[in-house]
C-alpha cells in the first residue's frame, strides 16, 4: 500500500491510465477491497463473485486500466484472472509490473499465473498436451496459500500453457499430471499463483484457497456482505435526492423491485412508483406487483391498465423484432405521461446491476441517461439524475438485499422475464388477446406444477410457447383443431448459454393432461429439447 500511496501523493504515473467507474464508492468506506483484473477469461466475474462470498468487497477491472488506477482503490490485494490467450502470442495481455510495485499481495489464477512466471524469470511452456476440465493435484506443500488443504484433491484447469519452473525465489507447492507446477508462492515477495481455478465448483477447495489468500494473505477483515450496504445505500440515496422527487419504473423483477424499497426506505413517500401493465404479464402477475408495493409496502404506486393501448399496436403485428420496438416505444409513452403528471420530479430509479456496468466496459462515472433493460429503453433526453443503488451488486447479492428487505420470496426468486412478455411467445403470428389468454392459461399450469415438484428455482426458466399453428386431435368422439403449447424449461446461469432441463416424465406427463383438459384450445403439448448454442431461449 504505502508504495501505491507514495506514487499517488507524487503524482507518478504508474502504467496507462484509464478512469474507469468507481462502484466502490457505493459500499461502506471502511470495507477492505481486493481488484480483480480481468484478462478475458470465461470465470472472470465468478472470481469477483466469489471473492465477495469471502466477505470481501472486490470489483473486476478490465486489465488495461492500468496500476494507477488499481492503486486509486486502495485495494488490500489484487488477483489477476485467468485468460484465454497464450502468454507468448501476439498481443497477448502483458503483465504491468507496476502492479508488484503496489506493495500489496498479488494473486494469479491460470493465465495470470503464468504472466508472473515468466514476468519473474520462470519457465512457461505449451504442453503437449492440454488439461481441460477435472484434474488430480498433488501438494507438495501448502505453503500459506493452500494450508488447510489436502496433500490430494481435485480442481478444475482448462489451459495448454503451464509453469514447467517458477521464478527464482518461489517454492513450487503442487503439480497435476499436465502441470509440472501448478500452485507456486513466494511469501517474501508476496507474490501467488495457482493454475487451477478456484472460482469454479468443481474445485472443491477453491474457496478455501481464495480465502486463504484473502484473510490471511491480505488481511482482510471478511466482514463484507450485500445486505450490510443497505444502511450506507439509504444514506447515500438521502444524500444525493435531498428534498427532491423521485420515480422509479417497476416490472416486477427483482432489480427493479429492490431498487424501488431501498429508495422507498430512504426517502418514503417522496419516491413515486409507475407500473406500467401492458397486459403481456404473466397470470396475476401485475396484481402481485400492487399487492406488494402498495398495499403492504405502502409504496406511492401509478398502476396503469395499458392493455388495449398495447394490444391495439400490436394488431397485425407477427415480426418479432416490430412486436419488441412497438412495445418498447409504446412502454416510453405510457410512462413519460405518467411521469408529466407527477409534478417536480427530479430522479429516475433504475434497477442497474454491476453485471451490467462491467458489460457495459465499466463506464466512466457519468451519469447519463442509459436504455433500461427493465423498462425497455427510456429516451436519452429525459431530464433526471439516476438513482442506481444496485451499482455495485451481482445479481445474487441484489436477491439477499431484496430478501433482507422483506420482498416476498414469489419476487425475489422470480425467473428472468422478458420486457416485451408473452407478446414475443406467440410465435410467427400476432399476439391477440385470445392467444395471449390460452398462452396465459398455459403458463399458470406450467408454473404451478413446477413450484408444486418444488423445482422452480433450480430453473433458469420456465414458459410455454404459442405457435401460429393448430394441430389435428381427437377428443371423446370428436375430432379437435387445436392450438399448440410448447414448453420450454432451461437451466443456465447467466442466460449466455443454457441446457434444456431434464423435467422427470410423470412431471411433464401432469402439466400435459392438465393444459389439454383444462384449456379448451389447447390440443397438443411438446417439449423443447434444444440447448442454447444452437437454439435462443426465447423463441423469436
Ligand atoms: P435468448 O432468447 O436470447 O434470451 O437466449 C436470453 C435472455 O434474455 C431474455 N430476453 C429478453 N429480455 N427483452 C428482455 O427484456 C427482450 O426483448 C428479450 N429477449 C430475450 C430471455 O428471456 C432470456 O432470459
Amino acid at each position: 500500500m504505502a508504495a501505491a500511496d507514495a506514487a499517488l501523493a507524487e503524482g507518478r504515473a504508474l502504467g496507462s491510465e484509464v478512469p474507469c467507474e468507481d462502484v466502490r464508492a457505493e459500499v461502506p468506506g471502511s470495507t477492505d477491497e481486493v481488484i480483480v483484473l480481468d484478462y478475458g477469461g470465461q470465470y472472470s466475474q465468478l472470481i469477483a463473485r466469489r471473492v465477495r462470498e469471502c466477505g470481501v468487497f472486490s470489483e473486476l477491472l478490465p486489465h488495461h486500466v492500468g496500476a494507477a488506477e488499481v492503486a486509486r482503490r486502495r485495494p488490500r490485494g489484487v488477483i489477476l484472472s485467468g485468460g484465454p490467450a497464450s502468454v507468448y502470442a501476439d498481443g497477448a495481455p502483458p503483465l504491468e509490473s507496476a502492479l508488484l510495485e503496489l506493495g500489496v499481495p498479488v494473486l494469479g489464477i491460470c493465465y495470470g499465473m503464468q504472466l508472473l512466471a515468466l514476468g519473474l524469470g520462470g519457465r512457461v511452456e505449451g504442453a503437449e498436451v492440454g488439461e481441460f476440465g477435472r484434474s488430480q493435484l498433488s501438494v507438495t506443500g501448502t505453503g500459506r496459500l493452500l494450508a488447510g488443504t489436502p496433500d490430494e484433491q481435485s480442481c478444475w484447469m482448462s489451459h495448454r500453457d503451464t509453469v514447467f519452473a517458477p521464478p527464482a525465489g518461489f517454492t513450487a507447492l503442487a503439480s497435476s499430471t499436465a502441470s509440472p507446477v501448478a500452485a507456486f508462492e513466494s511469501d517474501e515477495r508476496q507474490i501467488y499463483g495457482i493454475q487451477f481455478h478456484p472460482e469454479v465448483v468443481h474445485t472443491p477447495y477453491g474457496q478455501r484457497v481464495l480465502s486463504n489468500f484473502l484473510i490471511d494473505i491480505c488481511g482482510c477483515e471478511g466482514s463484507w456482505s450485500a445486505a450490510s450496504v443497505i444502511e450506507e445505500q439509504i444514506e447515500r440515496i438521502r444524500a444525493q435526492v435531498g428534498d427532491g422527487r423521485a420515480i422509479c419504473g417497476l416490472s416486477g423483477g427483482v432489480d427493479s423491485s429492490v431498487a424501488a424499497l431501498l429508495v422507498h426506505r430512504a426517502i418514503g413517500d417522496k419516491l413515486t412508483c409507475v407500473f406500467v401493465d401492458h397486459g403481456l404479464m404473466r397470470k396475476n402477475e401485475g396484481e402481485q406487483v400492487v399487492l406488494a408495493f402498495r398495499d403492504h409496502f405502502k409504496v406511492p404506486l401509478v398502476a396503469v391498465d395499458a392493455e388495449e393501448r398495447f394490444l391495439a399496436r400490436l394488431a397485425g403485428v407477427s415480426e418479432p423484432e416490430r412486436k419488441r420496438k412497438l412495445i418498447g416505444a409504446e412502454f416510453i409513452r405510457v410512462f413519460e405521461e405518467e411521469a408529466a403528471k407527477l409534478d417536480g420530479v427530479g430522479f429516475l430509479v433504475q434497477g442497474t446491476l454491476y453485471s451490467d456496468v462491467i458489460e457495459s466496459g465499466g463506464g466512466t462515472g457519468t451519469a447519463t441517461i442509459k436504455s433500461h433493460h427493465n423498462v425497455g429503453g427510456l429516451p436519452e433526453d429525459l431530464e433526471f439524475a439516476l438513482v442506481e443503488p444496485l451499482r455495485a451488486l451481482f445479481k445474487d447479492e441484489v436477491r439477499a438485499v431484496g430478501a433482507e428487505l422483506g420482498l416476498p420470496d414469489r419476487l425475489v426468486w422470480r425467473q428472468p422475464f422478458p420486457g416485451p412478455g408473452l407478446a414475443i411467445r406467440v410465435v410467427g403470428g400476432e399476439a391477440t388477446r385470445e392467444r395471449l389468454d390460452t398462452l396465459r392459461e398455459a403458463d399458470a399450469i406450467l408454473q404451478d406444477e413446477i413450484r408444486k415438484a418444488g423445482l422452480y428455482r433450480e430453473l433458469w426458466q420456465s414458459f410455454c410457447v404459442l405457435p401460429d399453428i393448430r394441430t389435428v386431435g381427437v377428443q371423446g368422439d370428436e375430432r379437435t383443431y387445436g392450438n399448440l403449447i410448447a414448453i420450454r424449461a432451461v437451466t443456465s446461469d447467466d442466460a449466455m448459454t443454457a441446457d434444456w432441463a431434464r423435467l422427470p416424465y410423470d412431471l411433464l406427463e401432469q402439466i400435459a393432461s392438465r393444459m389439454i383438459n383444462e384449456i379448451r384450445p389447447v390440443g397438443r403439448v411438446v417439449l423443447d429439447i434444444t440447448s442454447k448454442p444452437p437454439g435462443t431461449i426465447e423463441w423469436e
